[in-house]
């Protein structure tokens, strides 16, 4: 068993991925299964913190003691997201939210014809780019999924949505998205850690650790 080294903490964490309609049974989404941000749950609950899920549609059980709040869509996670900040000690954003969402959705199943069709998509509000003014945010770890230039995209990432700490994946070839293992490299203003590849599951715990240092270290306890 883990220490509870994050006794009396409330940790929002984010998970799995966004379903953004265009009619009532079609939706554009990602390869998201929420495996890492449950794990990353799970950690946080066996690190003795009180831990609120605002979770994608997965297939997954809810991990002991954890809290879940389910959100289909991008805006619905922006949404659940900032209704939780402000109580929250420490933010996880692992989930992977969809960056364009269809400008229309259609009231009903769109029928098909003998012509091609093309969908029209617009930005989705930025749910870490939101929180980046707020006056009292909690300490905010965001993720990045990368195919080219992990660790120079990711410290972009880190900078342009003013978070505390940053976890990079990559996500191509089997790696990332669905898989139950996974390796991270993580940054902040000044450090790097790489963690290895392993389970989700430790993998999660690992990160966990890591990011309960910084936040006491900077004097957040
Ligand atoms: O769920 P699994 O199958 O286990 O896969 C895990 C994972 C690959 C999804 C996970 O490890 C991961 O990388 N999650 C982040 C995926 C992502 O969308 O990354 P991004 O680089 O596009 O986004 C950067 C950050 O901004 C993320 O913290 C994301 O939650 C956040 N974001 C993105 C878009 C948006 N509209 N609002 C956001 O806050």
């Amino acid at each position: 068993l883990t220490e509870p080294f994050l006794a009396g903490r409330s940790v929002l964490i984010t998970a799995g991925p966004t379903r953004e309609f265009w009619d009532p049974v079609r939706f554009l989404s990602n390869r998201s299964s929420g495996k890492m941000g449950y794990a990353l749950a799970a950690a946080v609950a066996e690190a003795g913190a009180q831990v609120t899920l605002i979770s994608g549609p997965v297939a997954l059980d809810v991990p002991p003691g954890v809290h879940r709040i389910q959100v289909e869509s991008a805006q619905q996670m922006c949404d659940a997201t900032l209704a939780q900040v402000a109580v929250m000690d420490i933010l996880i954003a692992c989930a992977a939210v969809a960056d364009y969402r269809p400008t229309k959705q259609a009231a009903q199943k769109i029928k098909k014809t003998d012509q091609g069709l093309t969908l029209a998509l617009e930005r989705t509000t930025d749910i870490l780019e939101q929180l980046a003014n707020l006056a009292d945010k909690p300490f905010i770890v965001g993720f990045a999924a990368e195919t080219e230039r992990l660790e120079i995209n990711a410290y972009r990432k880190l900078k342009l949505k003013g978070l505390d700490m940053i976890a990079a994946n990559w996500v191509q070839g089997g790696q990332g998205f669905e898989a139950d293992d996974n390796a991270l490299t993580v940054l902040w203003p000044g450090g790097k850690v790489e963690l290895p590849r392993t389970s989700k599951t430790q993998l999660a715990r690992a990160l966990i650790k890591l990011i309960a240092e910084y936040y006491h270290a900077k004097g957040s306890a």
